[in-house]
């Protein structure tokens, strides 16, 4: 961590990383994906319970092969929540889908069940539920399958948060629905640059998706193709950093939690801030989010003091990318109001003492 700006995130790569690199291309390996892509997918696999990952070169790509893979095409509606990374909508937009938004629950930020099922048509296939910050829905996951299945929908899981985080039934988030999304991009608890992960316990599913990432090749390495397929590969150079940084994750987790912990009691009893709920038995909060009275002067104060801030995303709908028309009031109110700080995992309790009085000065 710099010592004359802390910046809202940083990634987090040491010796151990530069090491293992240093190693890999001394042994001659390919670069590209082989054995340590195998080798990193399958901790994955490990870490989360689930039977299958899928690594791809970034965590929109993997959403939009889970989403292929399922059967989602051209036309077909999909429900995504209203505050979401773009990531999201887009993914599903690149095959010709629909998203449809449904705002979310102001206490977790994930999407408000009691608001979809207005939105169902005929041409609903789909729901992705992103698990936002880590955090699941009031109602739990479980109404989720159970709404569903009885409306006869894909549900899958945009966990690109999430790494680290469970339901409260223990299961790994992004493991309940058909397939779960991951990714590795810079920010993230854990990074490999770029990079995202699909899991999912369908064994028709996993091999459909590792078709479409390699060409749609009947058989590794050869050039016979029985259906489309693309070129969505990962390295084996990320996979050596990812491998790495997976030995780092339990102790990332732990530090993000106390991460949150301090600021709640360095920030006690500031009426001008508000923290989101988290349950830290069972999740793990990859940003540090608040709503933030008068949040862009605070945002300005802040860079001022050298302490990096950063906007939570604005209401998808209004987006211009997708300028639609719609009442969404909690994502309305979290694109004026809400306010990621510095939350990378190497923040040490003395900057996050500086960053709390910082913020209460200012509201002096
Ligand atoms: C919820 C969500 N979905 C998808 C993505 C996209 O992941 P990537 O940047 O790896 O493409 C992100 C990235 O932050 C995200 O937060």
């Amino acid at each position: 961590m710099r010592n004359d700006f802390i910046p809202q995130m940083e990634p987090w790569f040491d010796i151990e990383e530069k090491n293992a690199l240093n190693r890999y291309m001394e042994e001659g390996g390919w670069l590209t994906e082989f054995r340590k892509t195998t080798d990193f997918e399958n901790k994955i696999s490990e870490y989360t319970g689930a039977k299958h990952c899928i690594v791809v070169n970034n965590g929109t790509i993997s959403l939009t092969l889970m989403a292929l893979a399922a059967g989602i095409n051209a036309g077909d509606e999909v429900i995504v929540p209203n505050y979401t990374m773009i990531a999201t909508p887009n993914s599903i937009k690149m095959i010709g889908a629909i998203p449809v938004f449904v705002d979310v629950e102001k206490e977790t930020l994930c999407m408000d069940i009691a608001k979809i099922d207005k939105v169902i048509t005929k041409k609903t296939k789909a729901i992705i539920l992103v698990t936002a910050n880590g955090r699941y829905p009031k109602a739990g996951i479980e109404a989720f399958s159970k709404l569903a299945k009885e409306r006869n929908l894909i549900l899958l899981e945009d966990s690109a948060q999430s790494l680290g985080s469970f339901y409260p039934n223990k299961k790994h988030q992004g493991t309940v629905g058909m397939a779960g999304s991951f990714s590795f991009s810079a920010p993230k608890v854990i990074s490999t640059g770029q990079g995202g992960a699909i899991i999912t316990n369908n064994d028709e599913l996993a091999g459909k998706i590792r078709k479409l990432k390699d060409f749609g090749r009947s058989g590794g390495g050869n050039d016979v193709h029985d259906t489309i397929g693309y070129n969505f590969k990962f390295t084996d150079i990320q996979a050596v950093i990812g491998i790495e940084q997976i030995k780092k994750l339990n102790w990332r987790i732990n530090r993000k939690k106390e991460i949150l912990l301090k600021y709640k009691e360095k920030l006690r009893g500031l009426n001008e801030i508000s923290f989101f709920d988290q349950d830290l038995e069972y999740t793990t909060p990859w940003f540090i989010d608040i709503l933030a009275n008068k949040r862009d002067d605070l945002m300005l104060y802040l860079k001022e003091k050298g302490i990096g801030s950063r906007p939570m995303y604005p209401p998808i709908n209004e987006q211009l990318a997708y300028n639609t028309e719609g009442t969404y009031p909690i994502s309305r109110m979290i694109g004026g109001k809400g306010l990621w700080l510095p939350s990378s995992s190497q923040l040490t309790d003395s900057n996050i003492s500086i960053i709390a009085q910082k913020i209460i000065d200012f509201y002096k």
